[in-house]
């Protein structure tokens, strides 16, 4: 696959595909992991003396204008953390040709909310393409990992009418997740809590094969996910609430878990142990997430919203703790680890 790299960006107009779908209240924003984590590509592109840079991202699944769903807020914070970036409401195309027109040297300009136009999730050629011809771009960067799961005009069509090249923030999440899976230095140890049975048993099902154990906890192992292959443990013991619903796994199926994840080599871990929205249950959580961040030699994964956003709140209360890689994919990367590929990916220049 190739990425910005193999091109010469110098003096160029660049659309890139980021995906700043992020939680945003009373024009707050209230991560910025995923904006965080596009400022490597952003600033290859500067460094190497891109002439214009123009942002492409959705927000949410409105399938119409809505103020609510505006990436406004995105392009402030943005501009906070690099300067010069600059934001255009309007993706018709005359209004996106003269925003693009103003634009100087090294500028950055994050258009509006790609969905605002149901062309996007319709895989239109003419909105993406009114995008292309609007821009005049000479290369598509797709920086947008997260959303590559995803059939759409910035993820498949717009290959009909760019040459697309890998974003860092893409090689990155690419380049560990196949590391562990492809070619994982054993012991190699899956860790799968959350709720959802129904999204996680494939992978389980999956990782059986390739991992040299599976540690099921959370929702699924206290609803009484059962399995007799030897390489997969289920918690046993559950902390309850004063109703007897089982809310945490308790100390003797962390403890194992613990064991587990200090003898491993690589380790991905998908889930909450434990409903961690309560501090109360967030004991095996935040004992596992603390044992993996200390971890210095193995491959550490992170995936799944839930389990990103608990490690990135953890990581501002303890700057030591560190992973290989915390997944800005929540659906794409799961789908990734299940088939090995994504839409998306299969239209990136190679
Ligand atoms: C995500 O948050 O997982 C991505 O941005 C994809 O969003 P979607 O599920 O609305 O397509």
């Amino acid at each position: 696959m190739k990425t910005i790299r193999d091109i010469d960006v110098k003096d160029k107009t660049i659309l890139v595909r980021v995906d700043y779908n992020v939680p945003i209240k009373n024009n707050k924003i209230e991560s910025d992991f995923r904006i965080r984590a596009s400022l490597p590509t952003l600033e290859y592109l500067r460094k190497h003396g891109a002439k214009k840079i123009i942002l492409l991202s959705h927000l949410g699944r409105p399938e119409k204008p809505d103020k609510s769903f505006s990436l406004k807020p995105v392009a402030d914070h943005l501009n906070h953390l690099m300067g010069n970036v600059f934001f255009t409401p309007d993706l018709s195309k005359s209004a996106l040709a003269s925003a693009v027109n103003k634009l100087q040297n090294g500028q950055i300009l994050l258009a509006e909310n790609l969905r605002f136009n149901p062309g996007e999730t319709a895989n239109s050629a003419d909105f993406i393409n009114s995008i292309v011809e609007a821009t005049k771009a000479d290369f598509y960067v797709q920086d947008a990992f997260s959303v590559t799961h995803r059939a759409h005009a910035s993820t498949i069509k717009i290959a009909d009418f760019l040459p697309v090249y890998a974003g860092l923030l893409l090689e990155k999440e690419l380049a560990n997740l196949d590391k562990a899976t492809k070619n994982p230095s054993h012991p190699f140890l899956l860790i799968i809590g959350g709720s959802k049975v129904e999204d996680k048993s494939p992978l389980i099902t999956k990782f059986v094969e390739l991992a040299d154990h599976v540690a099921v906890g959370g929702k699924i192992a206290a609803d009484g996910y059962a399995s007799n292959n030897s390489k997969i443990y289920v918690a046993t013991d559950f902390d309850e609430d004063s109703t007897g619903k089982k809310l945490d796994i308790g100390p003797v199926s962390t403890a194992k878990i613990a064991d587990l994840v200090t003898d491993a080599n690589t380790i991905i871990w998908n889930g909450l142990l434990g409903y961690a929205e309560d501090p109360a249950y967030a004991t095996a959580s935040t004992i596992i997430a603390e044992l993996l961040g200390e971890k210095k030699d193995a491959t550490t994964i992170i995936c799944g919203g839930d389990t990103t956003g608990f490690i990135l709140e953890l990581m501002n209360e303890h700057e030591h703790l560190d992973y290989t890689l915390i997944s800005t994919g929540g659906g794409a990367t799961l789908e990734y680890l299940l088939s090995g590929t994504l839409p998306g990916l299969e239209v990136i220049a190679s």
